[in-house]
């Protein structure tokens, strides 16, 4: 099938290269000239693992294209998608649709013949009844259907969860529609992924409660990590015992700054604006917001508790800027937030990040960035570890403790193993248990 993408970031660029990789002829579009011609000679703008040579290997094979002319892919293609961002909108937490509007009228000019309209990006239900408003007013005659296929991916997996989604769910209000969105997710059911055929709003709305629900699970367990210190639980066990049981799960579980990223974050407060329209409150979801917010000034406090109770005149080592690992996105990344604060309270900041120094330099300012790990640590009166990249989990404690200044640990996403880093004689703090000092190389008690 012929398949057009109108934006290339995260979402565009994945799915048309896996797309292209099932066998489809796929033209990936975007207004951004820089970025065409960069993929065009192979320059990948994102930092995804696999997506290089997935991209590579579908160019050569003539079934990938980019361009940022709409007229060379809309016109032939059956399958037009729209993956262009939905943004928070300034001051009201609503999701920006302007990218999306300007998408359909562009799309509405060059579609030729029976098309469907596939609308990827993140949207509010009735996003699709608009679309199709735009399309039928610039073109009252054309024959076209508008389908919703919000996108499950997640940064740093995106190709495997791509290719072997747990669902794909495509909402779509007529047969002809849903005929050609089988067809073109024919090859995932060679991998078993089913595919829940919907229609259009339920599938916009589905979208915003996945990840609702997700963010909610991580805020539970947060808020359980907080009660676990005050207590003396360890959280990593609670979310064992309580992840064995099948109607919980095990993911989604892990404790740590608050979640952040390009979608938690904005799709959360767009669900709660856009339920309030309708006059439904969701309490739940306004108090996962709130709860995730006010955590990251948290992390900030604890940082300050652990090196004594100030931070003034202090160098602080940061481990990770991005908001998870195998990204170079800092779109929301908790680790803006906690710096912003310790900087506000006097600290200096030394970061390393093994990816996303490039992308952090635009979000922070007068933070000192270092080449590794160690020289992040050289002179430090404490480290505080923000994201959990493969690289820290190894480091050579001894050669670490050997060049800080004060042998403080923060441990935002519980990677070490606190019995060790006390023999290590460090003062270790994690989320969610309690902190062991090397002073007395046991655990603080409670209370
Ligand atoms: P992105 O910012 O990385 O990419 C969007 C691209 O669209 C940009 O390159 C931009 O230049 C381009 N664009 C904007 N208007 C255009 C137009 N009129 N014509 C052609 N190109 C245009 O965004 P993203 O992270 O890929 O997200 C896209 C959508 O997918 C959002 O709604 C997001 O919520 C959703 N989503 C994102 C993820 C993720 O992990 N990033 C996962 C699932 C869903
Ligand atoms: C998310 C959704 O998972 C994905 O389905 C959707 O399509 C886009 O948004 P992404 O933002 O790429 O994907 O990353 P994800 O792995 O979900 O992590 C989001 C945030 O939650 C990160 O800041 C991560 O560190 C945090 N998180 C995740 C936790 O704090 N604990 C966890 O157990 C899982």
């Amino acid at each position: 099938m012929r398949v057009a993408m109108i934006g290339s970031g995260y979402v565009g660029l994945v799915s048309g290269a896996c797309f292209a990789d099932f066998g489809h002829e796929v033209v990936c579009v975007d207004v951004n000239a820089q970025r065409i011609a960069d993929l065009k000679k192979g320059i990948i703008p994102i930092y995804e693992p696999g997506l290089d040579r997935l991209v590579a290997d579908n160019v050569a094979a003539n079934r990938l294209s980019f361009t940022t002319d709409l007229n060379e892919a809309v016109p032939t293609a059956e399958a037009v998608f729209i993956a262009v961002g939905t943004p928070e909108r300034r001051g009201d937490g609503h999701a920006d649709l302007r990218y999306v509007q300007e998408a359909a009228r562009e799309i509405a000019r060059a579609m030729a013949g029976y098309t469907v309209v596939v609308n990827k990006s993140t949207v509010p239900v009735g996003t699709g009844d608009m679309v199709e408003g735009i399309i039928r007013e610039a073109r009252p005659e054309a024959e076209f259907s508008v389908v919703s296929n919000p996108e499950f991916l997640r940064e740093g997996a995106a190709i495997e969860d791509f290719k072997r989604p747990d669902r794909v769910v495509v909402g779509a209000n007529d047969e002809r529609a849903k005929q050609v969105m089988a067809e073109l997710y024919r090859p995932l059911s060679l991998n078993a992924a089913p595919v829940l055929f919907t229609d259009r709003r339920t599938a916009e709305l589905t979208k915003y409660a996945a990840n609702a629900f997700l963010a909610t699970k991580i805020t539970f367990i947060n808020e359980i990590a907080d009660l676990c210190e005050e207590v003396g639980a360890d959280v990593q066990l609670v979310a064992r015992g309580i992840g064995m049981d099948k109607r919980i799960g095990p993911k989604f579980l892990n404790a740590g700054p608050g979640y952040g990223g390009s979608c938690f974050p904005k799709d959360t407060k767009a669900l709660m604006r856009s339920a309030q329209d309708y006059g439904v409150a969701m309490r739940i979801v306004e108090s996962v917001v709130a709860v995730n917010d006010a955590r990251k000034t948290a992390m900030a406090r604890k940082v300050v508790k652990a090196c004594g109770g100030s931070v003034q005149g202090k160098t602080i080592a940061v481990l990770g800027l991005t908001f998870k690992p195998n990204t170079d996105d800092m779109r929301d990344s908790p680790a803006i937030s906690i710096i912003g604060a310790l900087q506000r309270a006097g600290a200096r900041i030394r970061a390393f990040d093994p990816v996303g120094m490039e992308q952090a330099k635009k979000e922070l300012t007068d933070v000192a960035y270092a080449t590794d790990a160690y020289d992040c640590a050289h002179g430090a009166d404490a480290l505080v570890l923000i994201t959990e990249w493969d690289a820290f989990r190894a480091l050579d404690l001894a050669r670490l403790k050997q060049r800080m200044a004060a042998p403080v640990v923060v441990d935002l996403r519980n990677v070490y193993r606190a019995e060790e880093m006390a023999r290590h004689g460090f003062d270790y703090v994690r989320v969610g248990g309690r902190p062991h000092l090397a002073s007395t190389g046991r655990s603080k008690p409670v209370g």
